[in-house]
């Protein structure tokens, strides 16, 4: 039986790559965009509307799906946004919006697709988080805290519906060449903020990183390859070597090395 796929994000960069290889490999694919016209040329991917923020989306995204073909086998919450601002100048309504859009969106569509899955006795959710969502970085602290609060709440989910024969998995990306830099949220800094030539210097150093990353194939070749697993980790990891060992070194170097580390990396 051919599996339904649905992802969100599919509009661009990993969520399309991952698209476009799962539909040359024979599933049958659902991606989602907030502006799904935009994008009319790729007519082999159905896009349809969902945006993070509006959760009320969520049920007819899942309910145009199940009109179409009656299952979702595979959900990938793959959409979200990179978010960069010191924490001392984020307000409370931002870092709220932040949680929204990392957190809170991918929860609403998993309320959504779980009772589609339980009836099926079948289903497997991926949640997108990032290696950046293991450790704080600079500047991206809410970047971070939403990414690894996905991370926490997919560990929870899983041992709550694994007795429906739902599986949940995270898959954490190191650093990819995509056009996220262009769709980031910028909490904006204050005119006398003390943070204008740190703050540019470490979004210069983030997005030299992502435009030397990884090729959004190789991610889609990961997420294929877990989707076809029997048996499935909680977490898996996808980026270079160096952006995998960070994790190694984060567990084994005393906490103030590995800070030394990052601090160096990020040149802040
Ligand atoms: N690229 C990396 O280096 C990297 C590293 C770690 C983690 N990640 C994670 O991987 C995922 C994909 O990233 P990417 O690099 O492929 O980013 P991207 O090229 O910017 O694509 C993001 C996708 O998410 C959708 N999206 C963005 N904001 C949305 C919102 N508020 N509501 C609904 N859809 C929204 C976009 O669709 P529309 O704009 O058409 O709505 C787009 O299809 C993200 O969760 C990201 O955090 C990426």
């Amino acid at each position: 039986m051919t599996k339904v796929v649905l992802i969100t994000g599919a509009s661009s960069g990993l969520g399309k790559a991952t698209a476009s290889y799962l539909l040359a490999n024979n599933y049958r694919v659902f991606g989602t965009s907030r502006d799904p016209h935009k994008y009319n040329y790729d007519k082999s991917i159905e896009l349809l509307t969902f945006d993070l923020n509006q959760p009320e989306t969520a049920q007819q995204l899942v309910d145009q799906v199940m009109h179409k073909t009656g299952r979702i086998d595979v959900l990938i919450n793959n959409a979200g946004a990179g978010i960069t601002g010191p924490i001392e100048e984020t307000d409370l309504k931002s870092m709220k919006y932040h949680f929204s859009t990392n957190l809170f969106g991918p929860l609403s569509l998993i309320q959504k697709v779980l009772p589609i899955m339980r009836e099926q006795k079948s289903g497997l959710i991926i949640n997108i988080t990032s290696i950046g969502g293991y450790m704080g970085l600079p500047f991206r602290g809410m970047y971070s805290a939403s990414k690894g609060a996905l991370g926490v709440t997919s560990e929870a989910l899983r041992m709550e519906v694994k007795r429906f024969g739902i599986d949940v998995v995270t898959l954490a990306p190191g650093d990819y060449a995509t056009d996220i830099p262009t769709r980031r949220i910028y909490s904006p800094l204050k005119k006398d903020s003390p943070y204008h030539a740190l703050y540019k210097h470490s979004l210069d150093t983030i997005d030299e990183h992502v435009y030397h990353g990884s090729r959004p194939l190789d991610f889609a070749r990961v997420v294929h390859k877990i989707i076809k697993l029997k048996k499935r980790k909680v977490h898996y990891l996808s980026g270079s070597f160096l952006q995998k060992l960070s994790l190694l070194l984060k567990s084994i170097l005393p906490d103030t090395l590995f800070e030394k580390i990052i601090m160096n990396h990020y040149k802040v």
